[in-house]
């Protein structure tokens, strides 16, 4: 491993793994945002942006070839890890943030719809164990917990971190019995307003005796051009129905509080880097009706102009409701 990157390893809890790193669908975003800024660190020269669809079809396939020659070489003659790729990676330095601020240090985690795992992953690597919640399964999201599964191993979590099938709003664990619970990025993509009561209705069931709830997730409001272009994006996602509305931060609170817990406290943060790349698939794009697609090709060309950045996030932290 090159010298800057090492100290990128300083936790000490990784095994250093030679050979490629695959990208599946948990390492590519990691490894998009993560190799301009190793590159950069190393030496190594780098055309790449950290944008993780490129601006035209017409480029993927080139920045894809080349992508993953770059973390070819960047595993193979230097050392380069996947932990070292979710550390340099702004989606892994976001939930490694949170949970440094939020999470008590070595506290049992359970991490309520983990999708892919990154706030479950940056909690284990912070030294929880982790729980984690989804009802993803192979009809809808094929080989979803395999990508999980293989996450755990090649970041050597295997230990720390269990998944687990659910709903949400039913997880099979006694009550009083989990001393954090996470919902991280995750508000948006539980789609009906029942869905989200029942979910939070079950934390706080799940909960016990001075436990924590930490909720995150993206706030609508843009401040900025870069920002106006991500929201675009996300209300494209919940037109095509992808994704439900992006919750305000009254919405997110008044879902907390009226689920019964006590001191809802919510905290603004904003990074200065890329944590939750909007994803539209390319292939995904092209089966969409032509009104979806053309919103879609107008927004590629304002991005084009403005860049993009994610919108604040807002941190809302509650504690077990009142007997
Ligand atoms: C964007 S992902 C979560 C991101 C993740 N927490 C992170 O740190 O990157 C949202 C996940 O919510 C899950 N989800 C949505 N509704 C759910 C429900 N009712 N029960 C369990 N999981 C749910 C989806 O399957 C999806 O994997």
């Amino acid at each position: 491993m090159g010298k800057a990157v090492s100290a990128l390893g300083g936790a000490g809890l990784i095994p250093q793994q030679g050979g490629s790193t695959p990208m599946d669908a948990f390492a590519y975003p990691l490894a998009c945002q993560a190799i301009p800024r190793i590159c950069a660190e190393i030496g190594l020269g780098c055309d790449l942006s950290e944008e993780v669809f490129p601006a035209s079809q017409a480029e993927a396939a080139g920045v894809q070839v080349r992508r993953e020659r770059l973390l070819a070489i960047l595993s193979g003659e230097h050392g380069v890890t996947p932990y070292d790729l979710f550390r340099e990676s702004g989606i892994g330095q976001e939930r490694l943030a949170l949970t440094e601020r939020f999470v008590p240090a070595g506290s049992d985690v359970l991490d309520v719809a983990c999708g892919r795992g990154y706030f479950t992953f940056a909690s284990a690597l912070s030294g929880s164990n982790v729980m984690a919640v989804d009802r993803m399964g192979d009809e809808r999201r094929p080989g979803w917990w395999r990508t999980f599964n293989s996450a755990r191993e090649s970041l050597g979590l295997a230990r720390r971190v269990s998944g687990l099938r659910a709903d949400s709003a039913s997880v099979p664990l006694r009550s009083d019995s989990v001393p954090v619970i996470a919902c991280v990025h995750a508000v948006r993509d539980i789609m009906s307003q029942a869905e989200r009561s029942g979910t939070f209705l079950e934390a706080a069931r799940l909960l016990g005796p001075g436990g924590t709830l930490l909720v995150a997730e993206s706030t609508p409001a843009a401040d900025t051009p870069p920002e106006e272009v991500y929201m675009a994006y996300l209300r494209l996602r919940t037109r095509i129905g992808w994704e439900a509305d992006v919750p305000s931060p009254g919405e997110l609170e008044a879902l907390v509080s009226q689920s019964g817990f006590n001191r809802v406290r919510s905290t603004l943060i904003r990074f200065d880097r890329d944590y939750a790349p909007v994803e539209f698939p390319r292939e995904a794009v092209r089966d969409l009706p032509p009104s979806i697609r053309e919103e879609h090709g107008r927004i590629e060309r304002l991005r084009q102009v403005h860049g993009i950045r994610p919108t604040a996030v807002l941190a809302v932290t509650a504690s077990e409701p009142a007997e």
